[in-house]
């Protein structure tokens, strides 16, 4: 694995698929382990899309299932789409059968957004409410995750943070209802900046050529245009983690 750049953001980039698995589920066991060791407990808004899938695969088998402290684990969700939670579109749905199903993780340290409930603000609400109290967020004060997984689309979405949304904005709720036109479920449920800005570490998880000038604007630019350039946690680790497809266009990877 190369380490390219010692700045925020941290790149790195790993042969393929199958190490970017690998090295995405050794870091969470090793943010967990250290978590619990300085909290007592250990916080993941997972992401969706199908990228991060093998991850889950992995921390779902020995060794890293056993080496998870699965007990003080409190699992979330970065997005979710409108759909019930056995839809195959439904992000909760993908991490359960990858993962969630096959833990000794204690279900109600699990917290699913119901995509499928008719009133989208509300539930956005809700689980603003949910985030705030598992995590014992003070009155003002955005959540802190340990961790939060985020995945890269084509047009630079991150979560599901659209290019043009007025979600972007978004300064003070931690959840937002939205309606992105152009993905297939177009009814989202996304974490805000304010959230993904406050984590203790975020991780981007992108793998494939195709996603290679996306990933090059987001850490170019870093700014409008490009969701997933926007995200800087204030206090927390920036990780991009990319496979050799993905990287191509970074200078760092000779491309
Ligand atoms: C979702 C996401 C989204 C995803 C990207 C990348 O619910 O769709 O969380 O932000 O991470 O679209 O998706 P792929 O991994 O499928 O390319």
């Amino acid at each position: 694995m190369i380490e390219a750049m010692d700045a925020a953001p941290e790149i790195r980039i790993v042969e393929d698929d199958n190490e970017l698995a690998e090295t995405a589920a050794g870091m969470i066991v090793d943010l967990a382990t250290s978590a619990v060791a300085q909290r007592g407990r250990f916080s993941i808004a997972l992401a969706g899309g199908a990228t991060p899938r093998d991850t889950y695969e992995r921390l779902a088998r020995p060794p890293l299932s056993e080496l998870m402290p699965w007990a003080r684990t409190f699992v979330f969700f970065g997005d979710e789409r409108g759909v019930p939670p056995e839809h195959p579109d439904s992000n909760y749905g993908m991490a359960h059968q990858a993962l969630l199903s096959k833990v000794p993780i204690p279900p109600r340290q699990v917290f699913r957004i119901p995509g499928e409930q008719s009133d989208p603000e509300a539930v956005a609400a809700e689980y603003a409410r949910v985030l705030g109290e598992a995590l014992g967020t003070r009155r003002g004060e955005a959540p802190r995750l340990d961790v939060i997984l985020l995945g890269l689309g084509i047009d630079g979405h991150t979560a599901s943070l659209f290019p043009g949304s007025p979600v972007l904005k978004e300064v003070f709720r931690t959840v937002a209802a939205v309606h992105a036109a152009a993905a297939i479920i177009p009814q989202r449920f996304t974490l805000t900046f304010p959230v993904l800005n406050a984590a203790a570490c975020v991780i981007y998880l992108v793998s494939g050529g195709v996603k290679a000038k996306v990933v090059k604007a987001a850490l170019a630019e870093r700014g409008a245009g490009v969701p997933a350039g926007m995200v800087r946690p204030s206090d927390g680790r920036l990780v991009w983690l990319l496979d050799r497809g993905a990287a191509s266009l970074l200078p760092a990877a000779g491309g």
